[in-house]
Order: C-alpha cells, then sequence, then structure tokens
C-alpha cells in the first residue's frame, strides 16, 4: 500500500516532479520514501526511512534527469526501514511497486534455487529479480511483462526502468490503480490524478494486465502481445493548496473548515428546496433495501446513515465492513442498491466490493470525496462530497460531508415517499441553512474541550457509550481518539456495557457518555449512573433541549438543539476537537498517526 510516481520529459527536472508528486502521494504511507533516477546514462537510487521530507533533505536539486520513479511506502512485507524501501533494484531491472505479490514466497523459493540472493525481506524485490530474470532470458522486456503477469498472484501497480533502454518509463498494472498522464514531450505515470495535477490534466486509466511503454514524446498501451488505444480524459478540478493557513496541523484546519463543507456538499441539492433534491439525486424508492459498504470512519458514517434512513424513510439498511463484505455470502440482487463511502476513493476493500456488487447485479452508488478516484469510477452514480483535500490521517471533515449526505439522501427518500409534513420539512430546510452557524459555535468553544482534554489525557483507557445515532457517534469518537492519541479506547452500544466490559471500569476511568435522543435519554441515563456509581469520570455530551441536570456526570457539554436528521453533524465536533486536544497533550504526531496511512490500497 503506497504511492507511486514516474516521469519522463525534457520540460522539468524529474528530481522536482518526483518529490512534488510524492508529497501529494504521501497521504498513501509514509513509512519510507526513494526515486531512481537516470544522471549522466546512469541509474541512482537514493531512500530513505520516514517521511518525504527525510528524502527530500538527501536530494541534490541541481542534478538534472530526465527519467525518474519515485515512491512512498506503507510497509506490508519486512519492517519500514531502508533496505525494504522503494525502488528495489535487481540486475538491469528498477521497480517501484504499490500492491502486494501474493505468491512472492513461491517465487522467491525459485530465484533462491537459481542462485538469487535477496536483500531485503519485501514481495516487490522478488518481483524485480523476476522481472530482471524474464528479461535477462527474453532480452525484450514487452515478452518479460507478459511471462511476468503470468507467475505472478496479487495487486501491483510498477513504474520500472530498465538499463538498457534508459530513454524509456515502464508501467505495469493489476488491481493497484494506476494513471498515465501527458504532458509536451513529458509523460507521468502515478497512483492518483491529482498527484500529477500540477503538471497536467490529460491522462488515462490503465486496466487490469495492461502495461505502457512511455517515451517522452510517445505512449504505447498494451494488453498481450497486442497496442490498444485508451480514451485520454481530461480532470477538470485543479490542485487546491495544501497549507495549514496557520492553523497548527490540519487536522485542526480541516475540524474548522466544517461549516464551510456542509454547505459545499448540500448546497447543489437544496438550493430551491426539496425539489432540486429530488431532481438531482436518483431515484431511490426503486430498491426494497439498502447494503452500504465502507471501511472505518466511512463506515462509521454508514451507521449513522443506516440510522437516518430507517428512522426517516422506512428503507432497511445493512452495513457491511467492506473487508467482511467481499469473502461471504451475499443475499443482495437488483432490488438492493449498494452505497459505497470513501473519502479518498482508493481503498482496496471497498473498490473490491463494487466489483461484487456489480456481479450481483445491484446498481452501485459512490459517496466519494476525490473526483475521478478509482471507486468513483467504477460506480454507477456518485454523489461528490465537497469536503475538498482532506490532508490529516484521521478523517474529519470527510466523515461529516459523508453524513451530511447520507442525511439528504434520508430526507430525498422519505419526501419522495410522502413521509413528511410540509412543515417538517420546513423545519428541516431552515436547520439545514442554520447549521453551519450552529457548527460554528461549537468551533468557538475549542477551549471548553482543552480544559476537559486536561483531566483525562493521562488515562490509558476510555469508554464511549451511547445508544442508537449516539452510538454510531462513539465508534467515531472512540476511533478518532486510539488513532492520534495511541489511547486504547472503546465504543459501547450504552445497555451492552454490563455484559461484560462494565468489570473494566475503575475509580476514575473516562467513561464519554452521548445522550442526543430524547425519546431514549432516559434508558442511557440509566446506562450512564451504572458507570457513575462504579467510579466512572462521566464526561456527558447532550443537547440544549434535553436540559440534563443532575449528578450523575463530571463534565457536560452542550451542544445545540436541530432537527434530529442533522444532530450527528453538531455532535461530532466536542469529540473531534476533544481527540486533538488530549492527542496535542499527549505530545502525539496528529496529522501523521504512527503505523497508518491516509489511504488503505492493500486489502
Ligand atoms: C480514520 C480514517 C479511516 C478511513 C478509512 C476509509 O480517521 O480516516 O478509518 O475512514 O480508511 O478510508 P476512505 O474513506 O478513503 O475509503
Amino acid at each position: 500500500m503506497c504511492g507511486i510516481i514516474g516521469y519522463i520529459g525534457k520540460k522539468y527536472n524529474a528530481l522536482n516532479v518526483l518529490i512534488k508528486g510524492l508529497e501529494r502521494l504521501e497521504y498513501r504511507g509514509y513509512d519510507s520514501a526513494g526515486i531512481a533516477f537516470i544522471e549522466n546514462n546512469n541509474l541512482k537510487i537514493i531512500k530513505e526511512k520516514g517521511k518525504i521530507s527525510n528524502l527530500k533533505s538527501n536530494i541534490d536539486f541541481s542534478v538534472k534527469s530526465n527519467l525518474g520513479i519515485g515512491h512512498t511506502r506503507w510497509a506490508t512485507h519486512g519492517v519500514a526501514n531502508k533496505e525494504n524501501s522503494h525502488p528495489h533494484r535487481v540486475g538491469k531491472i528498477t521497480i517501484v511497486h504499490n500492491g502486494i505479490i501474493e505468491n512472492y514466497d513461491e517465487i522467491k523459493k525459485e530465484l533462491i534455487k537459481d542462485g538469487v540472493s535477496f536483500k531485503s525481506e519485501t514481495d516487490t524485490e522478488v518481483a524485480c529479480a523476476l522481472l530482471n530474470k524474464l528479461y535477462s532470458e527474453t532480452k525484450d522486456i514487452n515478452k518479460s511483462l507478459n511471462l511476468f503477469k503470468q507467475k505472478v498472484k496479487g495487486a501491483y501497480a510498477m513504474g520500472i526502468i530498465c538499463d538498457d533502454d534508459i530513454n524509456t518509463l515502464y508501467a505495469i498494472k493489476n488491481k493497484s490503480p494506476l494513471v498515465v498522464a501527458f504532458g509536451e514531450d513529458e509523460n507521468f505515470i502515478a497512483s492518483d490524478v491529482p498527484a500529477i495535477l500540477e503538471f497536467t490534466n490529460k491522462y488515462i486509466t490503465l486496466d487490469d494486465g495492461e502495461f505502457v511503454k512511455i517515451k517522452s514524446n510517445n505512449v504505447i498501451c498494451f494488453k498481450d502481445d497486442k497496442i490498444i488505444n485508451k480514451k485520454i480524459r481530461t480532470f477538470d478540478g485543479t490542485t487546491e493548496s495544501i497549507e495549514k493557513n496557520g492553523y497548527e496541523h490540519f487536522m485542526l484546519k480541516e475540524i474548522f473548515e466544517q461549516p464551510e463543507v456542509f454547505k459545499k456538499t448540500v448546497s447543489e441539492y437544496i438550493e430551491n428546496g426539496t425539489e432540486s433534491l429530488i431532481n438531482k439525486m436518483p431515484d431511490f424508492t426503486k430498491y426494497s433495501s439498502i447494503k452500504i459498504v465502507a471501511c472505518g470512519s466511512a463506515m462509521h458514517a454508514g451507521y449513522i446513515g443506516k440510522s437516518l434512513i430507517e428512522e426517516f424513510a422506512d428503507v432497511p439498511v445493512d452495513v457491511e465492513i467492506a473487508s467482511e463484505f467481499r469473502y461471504k455470502k451475499l443475499f443482495i440482487d437488483k432490488n438492493t442498491l449498494i452505497i459505497l463511502i470513501s473519502q479518498s476513493g482508493e481503498t482496496a476493500d471497498t473498490l473490491a466490493a463494487v466489483e461484487i456488487a456489480k456481479k450481483n447485479n445491484c446498481d452501485t452508488l459512490g459517496i466519494i470525496n476525490v473526483k475521478e478516484s478509482s471507486i468513483a469510477r467504477n460506480c454507477d452514480i456518485v454523489l461528490y462530497t465537497k469536503a475538498g483535500s482532506e490532508i490529516a490521517v484521521a478523517t474529519t471533515k470527510a466523515y461529516s460531508a459523508q453524513v451530511a449526505m447520507l442525511s439528504l439522501i434520508a430526507l430525498n427518500i422519505a419526501n419522495s415517499k410522502k413521509l413528511l409534513n410540509k412543515n417538517e420539512i420546513k423545519e428541516i430546510l431552515t436547520e439545514i441553512k442554520n447549521l453551519p452557524i450552529k457548527i460554528q459555535s461549537l468551533l468557538d468553544r475549542k477551549d471548553e474541550f482543552k480544559d476537559i482534554a486536561k483531566k483525562i489525557y493521562k488515562n490509558n483507557d476510555v469508554f464511549f457509550i451511547g445508544r442508537n445515532v449516539d452510538y454510531s457517534l462513539c465508534m467515531e469518537g472512540s476511533l478518532k481518539l486510539k488513532e492520534i492519541s495511541y489511547i486504547n479506547s472503546q465504543a459501547y452500544a450504552a445497555g451492552e456495557l454490563k455484559h461484560g466490559t462494565i468489570s473494566l471500569i475503575e475509580d476514575g476511568t473516562p467513561v464519554i457518555s452521548i445522550v442526543t435522543n430524547e425519546n431514549i435519554a432516559d434508558k442511557t441515563i440509566s446506562n450512564i449512573k451504572e458507570v457513575k456509581s462504579r467510579g466512572a469520570n462521566v464526561i456527558l455530551i447532550t443537547t440544549e433541549k434535553l436540559n440534563v441536570n443532575s449528578d450523575f456526570y463530571d463534565e457536560k457539554v452542550v451542544v445545540p438543539n436541530t432537527h434530529s436528521l442533522l444532530q450527528p453533524l453538531l455532535t461530532i465536533i466536542p469529540l473531534q476537537l476533544l481527540s486533538y486536544e488530549i492527542a496535542k497533550l499527549r505530545d502525539c504526531n496528529i496529522d501523521k498517526p504512527k503505523n497508518l496511512a491516509k489511504s488503505v490500497t492493500v486489502e
């Protein structure tokens, strides 16, 4: 799971293009980074453990190069060290690779028998050695790549340089994404389009089993032995600035962007009241059920969507973890709409789910943030969230944009099925208009969350409890906290705690308790009292309307009222800011937590 980039041409120094591209791809992993480039007819490799900034500080940019490949790594095979970093070089072949070679062990054993020795523990070095062997036997890269495809199982997008042809960049793709982009007398390869957008917006995507031979003024695509023509696409977006704009961290900046993101995400659908909601969204009423498939926070957004769509639109909704959905018996058909949710649009398991849905004759709808991403390109219908570039690894604004889109879908279906009366629709539309101000009012209270963070940041265990939508919010609050602060936190349905987990509650254990639904508030409050009487330090998050006043909590955060269709978009703000402040007090790397990557492109 990594990002790759490649450049051939005279317009720019390859070293600059590679580093700029890698900086844009760093969301795919930051365990190590490296480049290989041709300088004075010789291939040079520079690689470093850790972030791209480490690599960059070791590069002499006065060196000129017309051809190079680069890589940013999220370790899969072998620890994150310099030896396991890409590019890998064996004999005359140098490659960068995104993906996993599943049968690398078998191939490695065969190569060792042939006398090949390996410097790293990676599957990529094995792939490189195999390609080198095939090339030394055939003396023909095209033939070698065709044989390589037959031997190798797994996912790969690779950029390749062969010592015998230092005016050509090769690339091959199976399952991992790869684009080839076109400039004037220069061409590029990259794992995604934004990585090269600064240079060109014209590109093709390679399909599985295809490979490409790229010169600075010519690109030839092959499928097996045949030359194929591909349609050139134009990306009409722009590259956004990836600056912190004065904020200490990208995560904080992105949390503060949420009022604007909400406006942008919903505005297209509600500008003329609910009519445009119906006109601009697909007809959901033809489906008898919905299945939401996603990973991590996107899946947590899916759980909120499930509650809202079931509650307001009377449609049964299941939520599936994409990596589970792939390998289980499914009970879906053309009457089931499959909704795929993904910020990056590149998550491998979610992408695989699209194909499975199609094989089962289901329509697929993507709720995606990154335009022209792999999942977006593969879904039948796409509703784009308008969160803009999200740089912090922990998602905040993209998650809430997904929740906003799911609220609109619930509203759309409820409206089409005439399940809401005029007054309620009017109230919801007014609340949609007011929501950015209400989100802002919570952001303005940042110091309040900092004060609570100071009281709990030293604890090593934190629990989150709530019911229904509040439980789904607990899942997201808990994930946010653990991924950036490394505190062990768990989310529980409030009523479930006493079936085992309550034994973990000790004097002072923080229990963040969410109570926003007046219909079941009493039930959750009883559960909170159960933990309070066992010594928990209760941080209650509730609404103005509920007006909870008693002695069963230690801290109280009151969020503004809104319609229940939109309430999660307010309740999430204290959870995000609390996690942020706690991670800051614990001196964690907030934007790039250890072991993580922004986009999970392996299964
Ligand atoms: C957590 C987080 C992840 C992602 C998950 C899916 O903060 O960001 O859990 O939500 O990896 O990623 P996308 O949405 O890109 O498919």
